[in-house]
């Protein structure tokens, strides 16, 4: 949530700033804002609403002049989105500029006591009171960086900070506590940012900010200090995507994209861990005695990689015997969770920042957890804090709504599920060097899914104008469901809902009438027969079905469906895998219909680094 970026260096740092900006636009898209310094004096300009607007504004950046900027895009906590709440915030003399991700909890008390004292606030934002207290502490302390460990004591909440003065405009600051940023190392200039899309383009050399620290950034050198104000060395490390993964390409959408690019994001994140047929994660130190002397297993996560997890409960138990608990990420943080340390904790993210992720990743480490996480974004702070780390590789997720993100994580957590039942002892070595076989021919049969994009698209052309729609399943179809529904809901803006299918008859049947559009999930084989009879049900009252199935069970299902949405046959534990990307086409070509901001849609941004 909100984005950051910060230069300095010898080019004008406007034209940077927003194209930095342009790249982190989908963590918020409230409003834009940049400032620079140039000739003793910050000049500051915003906008409300999408990042274009400030572009006009300023003519991409050209006429603002300055090599010292900061830059942000917001997702509004405190405050409406617009200008006068939109970043960078001046403090009162004009002299202090700041950007912040976050939230300042402790905000109203410092604002409250700062007005006592004659300081007047322009905006409604929490973030404001940072640049003013800063100012404030100014007047005490001996310099900026003083000042700011003194703000830093008193403020309470998440930040990530970028601040320029106007009276030291040849340095510009940076702070973090809980929310993302990290440090790029030009030739000639230095950079901050919250995320490595920003910077890609003109660094590769980046560290990652850890809670307490303050940077000091001149156009040669970054100096990192920790929280006692000590120095610390940072780990540089090396960017190695290229900068067109995050780009568009030519295609209409990054969540288009993003679907196509998924049986090649699925090889990056299978083939590597699987050498001469079997599966080998590395320095991931798994023993049978260690998996024994568990007590529990959690899976842990928020959203669609909440989702993972439920496909992931269905397949670990069903594979491994071993019970699992799902927990969305929100919850198990303040359910005093039983954990100890005979209890294995799988963390799901792709930000790898999620607010509520991390903080339950804390909560059971604190409680002696062994954490295993699976993340996307290399170096983030869930990756750095957990025990283990298996990446999904899937590149650069830029569209909100996840695709081939969900897709690796998948992959990845049945290729744990997999190597948990060897293991364990629970399957055959026979039966385990089948299913491996088979986890590698899965991006072969997504090309096939893909190449039946425009039975999808022609089948939302039916549908797009529906106003509520259920998805039904049982068992992994459920979990599949549930991801279905969110990806319809979140860029469509239909009203969705996924229902267990034997739950129907507990109340929501009521809901169908002449025309309701139920999704029906019916790619389990063990239970298609059950599946059959709720699409039955449900037509019975007038629903419209869409069935999703498998080759093999095309025609049976064809009898009473209304159209049919159909993957290659595979081994049960993949069959999510490949029914999640019609679902995800459905819901691209129903909202492409419907005119939605596809990309962005409302309300939402990519990584919620707010609770
Ligand atoms: O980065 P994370 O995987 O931790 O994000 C969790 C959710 O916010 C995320 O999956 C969200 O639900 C997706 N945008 C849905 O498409």
């Amino acid at each position: 949530m909100c984005g950051i970026v910060g230069y300095i260096g010898k080019e004008q740092a406007a034209p940077i700033l927003l194209d930095g900006l342009a790249r982190l636009e989908y963590r918020g898209y409230d409003s834009a804002g940049v400032c620079v310094a140039e000739q003793g004096l910050l000049h500051v300009v915003k906008s409300k609403g999408r990042l274009q607007n400030l572009c006009e504004k300023t003519d991409n950046g050209r006429t603002l002049p300055g090599c010292v900027g900061i830059g942000h895009t917001r997702w509004a906590t405190h405050g409406e989105p617009n200008d006068i709440n939109s970043h960078p915030h001046l403090s009162q003399n004009g002299r202090i500029a700041l950007v912040h991700n976050g939230i300042i909890e402790n905000y109203l008390e410092l604002r409250e006591a700062l007005e006592e004292k004659g300081i007047v606030f322009t905006s409604d934002t929490d973030s404001e009171v940072v640049a003013q207290l800063l100012e404030y502490c100014l007047r005490e302390a001996g310099s900026v960086l003083d000042a700011l460990y003194m703000v830093l004591h008193r403020i309470e909440g998440a930040y990530a900070l970028g601040i320029i003065c106007a009276d030291e405009p040849d340095k510009m600051y940076a702070a973090r506590k809980d929310a993302p940023l990290l440090l790029g190392y030009g030739d000639g200039c230095s950079y901050i940012a919250s995320d490595v899309t920003a910077l890609v383009k003109y660094t590769r050399e980046v560290s990652y900010m850890e809670d307490g620290e303050v940077a000091i950034l001149t156009r040669d050198n970054i100096t990192v200090l920790n929280a006692m104000e000590l120095p610390v060395q940072k780990e540089h490390h090396h960017i190695d995507w290229e900068v067109s993964a995050a780009e568009k390409g030519g295609y209409p959408h990054f969540m288009f994209k993003e679907i196509m690019e998924e049986p090649e994001a699925l090889r990056r994140a299978i083939h590597p861990r699987i050498k001469d047929g079997r599966i080998d994660l590395g320095n991931l130190n798994l023993t049978k005695e260690m998996l024994q002397g568990l007590r529990r297993l959690y899976i842990v996560a928020c959203g669609s990689s909440y989702h993972v997890g439920m496909v992931g409960k269905y397949n670990i138990e069903k594979l491994t015997r071993m019970p699992v608990e799902v927990t969305l990420a929100s919850e198990f943080r303040y359910c005093d969770p039983i954990v100890d340390d005979r209890t294995l904790v799988i963390i799901i993210s792709q930000s790898g920042e999620t607010l509520d992720t991390m903080a339950a990743l804390r909560e059971a480490k604190a409680r002696g957890a062994r954490i295993l996480s699976i993340v996307n974004v290399v170096g983030s702070s869930i990756a750095r804090e957990s025990d283990d780390v298996l990446y999904t590789w899937a590149g650069p997720e830029i569209a909100v709504a996840t695709t081939k993100a969900y897709s690796t994580q998948l992959a990845v957590l049945n290729i744990l599920t997999i190597e948990l039942a060897h293991l364990l002892g629970t399957v055959t070595d026979e039966r385990y060097l089948q299913l491996v076989a088979e986890l590698q021919r899965i991006p072969e049969k997504l090309d096939t899914v893909l190449e039946s994009r425009e039975t999808i698209q022609y089948y939302a052309s039916q549908y797009f104008n529906h106003n509520s729609v259920f998805f039904i399943g049982r068992n992994v179809d459920f979990a599949l469901g549930l991801e279905g529904s969110l990806k319809l809901k979140e860029i469509s803006y239909i009203h969705s809902e996924a229902y267990a299918s034997g739950e129907l008859k507990h109340g929501t049947i009521s809901l169908i009438e002449d025309g309701t559009l139920v999704v029906a999930l019916g790619t389990y084989g063990a239970l298609f027969d059950k599946a059959m009879s709720n699409v039955v049900e449900v037509k019975a009252r007038g629903a419209n079905v869409l069935a999703l199935t498998t080759e093999s069970k095309a025609s049976q299902m064809k009898k009473n469906a209304d159209g049919m949405l159909i993957i290659p046959d595979t081994e049960d534990l993949f069959l999510p895998s490949l029914g999640v990307v019609p679902l995800q086409l459905f819901a691209y070509y129903v909202a492409l219909q419907r005119g939605c901001d596809i990309d962005k849609p409302r309300n939402l941004a990519k990584s919620v680094t707010v609770e």
